[in-house]
């Protein structure tokens, strides 16, 4: 017999360090903004700084943390500094921290209702919650015919829009025998590339997704659509979904939704509404026409992981027709049999995402939503709004500068009047002093830089700062004649 032993943390050492972490993430947050925001090490060298091999005797806690310290920091780009304007912000909170903590302490794995009820229970309920709150039509509830999930991210949440697309299309054909090459999709030419990667993932083919052109706004032209839908029919195609974008990557477009889903009412067609980002504006009362039409969807997704205070991943998706999207992801092996799913009265999530296995992500969105309420979540958005109002207006009254794009949102699209060089040369200055760290997009050909303003701890002080280095910056090249 072997003798016994133990490696794991003790109770006591658990409790003990684990406040030890807490402190040290109290104390990131404290002098996050301190760092500077984009991280600057080469390629390769925190890699390098690691040890060749995993540790065969088990190391001190403390001397773990202090590592994270010397040879993780440096590496670090701070997503969570009040000065991160890049991509959109992934911000995070208290709340939404701990309810992590919590999920990862419990460590359940909900991928059945019986895994651990209350991982589904919670998860629907809050999905419901937010569903009154974006306005979302009835359908979309759980009482409804529809519901809502959790999925890691919207490229998920579009990919298992998109197969039950397929499936209902095809009468479960699809998921028997493969695909025919003849199914199409449709999105604008600035609808996110997580949709052209679905196609391929999901077997249609990326070849098969038509990019409809834009307005100058850089919203979809649903006439363009209606013709592109006929000529494909023409062709002897079957066009079976198409992709609203509520706020587009690049410049927060809005794609017109009525329009949109009265022709995919009329055809036939998987209407998608991707809201990833600027959803979250919807909490907002005032900005609940901007779902006018979202009657229309079949399924539409948002990201609090983006925008509402809970740190990634959080991507929220609901379909108006459960069935459709469990017709096409369900497999129940032998193995996986119980009494509650036969019962046909609960949901089982893992039919409704591509893994099986699923956390308990709805903890850290239902401890958001309960610390903040309604009215704190709508504070802070507004606030976001209003300090992106301010940005635009200072951007509106320098003669150097112009916006390029609507900005109704928190994202500010803009660009200094010249080369697409200075442009970049601007950015890579502001990026390299550490002291903000925004990035670029293009539209009309041209090099755009984007600012966006979402992160947790944004606040006037900051902005200000921004454009003062901005202009700063700017002035500075121009004298050099760079
Ligand atoms: C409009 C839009 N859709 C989808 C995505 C993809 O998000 P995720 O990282 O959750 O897949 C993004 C990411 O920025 C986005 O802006």
């Amino acid at each position: 017999m072997s003798e016994l032993k133990n490696y794991h943390m003790s109770v006591d050492d658990f409790r003990r360090h684990g406040k030890e972490m807490i402190d040290w993430i109290a104390d990131y947050y404290e002098k996050v903004d301190r760092y500077p925001v984009l991280s600057k090490v080469q390629p390769g060298e925190i890699g390098d700084s690691l040890a060749d091999a995993a540790p065969v005797r088990g190391e001190d806690f403390a001397q773990i943390l202090r590592d994270v310290e010397e040879k993780v920091l440096p590496g670090i780009t701070h997503w969570q500094s009040p000065r991160f304007h890049a991509y959109f912000p992934a911000n995070t909170s208290g709340p939404a921290i701990l309810g992590d903590l919590l999920s990862a302490g419990l460590g359940v794995q909900g991928m059945l209702w019986s895994t651990s009820p209350a991982c589904t229970e919670v998860e629907t309920r809050v999905l419901d919650w937010l569903a009154d709150l974006l306005g979302l039509p009835e359908a979309y509830r759980s009482t409804g015919s529809g519901g809502g999930v959790i999925q890691d991210t919207a490229s998920s949440a579009i990919l298992c829009a998109l197969i039950a697309a397929r499936e209902r299309d095809s009468g479960l054909r699809t998921n028997r025998k493969g695909c025919g090459g003849r199914q199409v999709a449709y999105c604008s030419t600035q609808t996110h590339s997580s949709l052209e990667k679905a196609m391929g993932i999901a077997g249609l083919g990326r070849a098969n997704l038509r990019q409809v052109e834009v307005d100058e706004r850089f919203a979809l032209d649903a006439d363009k659509l209606a013709a592109q839908v006929k000529a494909d029919k023409a062709a002897g195609l079957r066009p079976i979904f198409v992709c609203a974008t509520l706020g587009t990557t690049s410049s927060t477009a809005l794609d017109p939704i009525a329009a949109i889903g009265q022709i995919c009412a009329a055809e036939g067609l998987w209407f998608h509404v991707d809201a990833a980002m600027s959803g979250t504006a919807v909490i907002c009362p005032e900005y609940r026409y901007l779902h006018d039409g979202v009657e229309y969807a079949d399924s539409y997704c948002f990201n609090p992981h983006k925008w509402m205070f809970t740190n990634f991943d959080c991507s929220c998706f609901w379909v108006a027709d459960r069935a459709a999207l469990i017709n096409a992801l369900s497999i129940l092996p032998e193995y996986l049999l119980n009494e509650a799913t036969e019962s046909g009265a609960v949901f089982d999530y893992r039919d409704w995402q591509v893994p099986l296995g699923r956390r308990f992500r709805a903890l850290k969105l239902w401890f958001v939503l309960r610390y903040y309420g309604v009215e704190g979540l709508q504070y802070h958005i507004r606030r976001h709004i209003e300090l992106t109002r301010k940005l635009v207006q200072w951007v509106e009254a320098d003669e150097h500068f112009e916006i390029v794009a609507p900005a109704p949102f928190n994202l500010v699209c803009f660009r200094h009047r010249g080369s697409d060089d200075l442009n970049k040369r601007i950015m890579d200055d502001l990026n390299e002093s550490g002291e903000l760290f925004l990035t670029h997009t293009k539209l009309n050909g041209r090099f755009v830089l984007r600012l966006c303003i979402g992160q947790s701890r944004t606040e006037l002080e900051h902005v200000q700062q921004a454009w003062k280095l901005i202009t700063t910056t700017a002035a500075r090249l121009r004298a050099d004649g760079r």
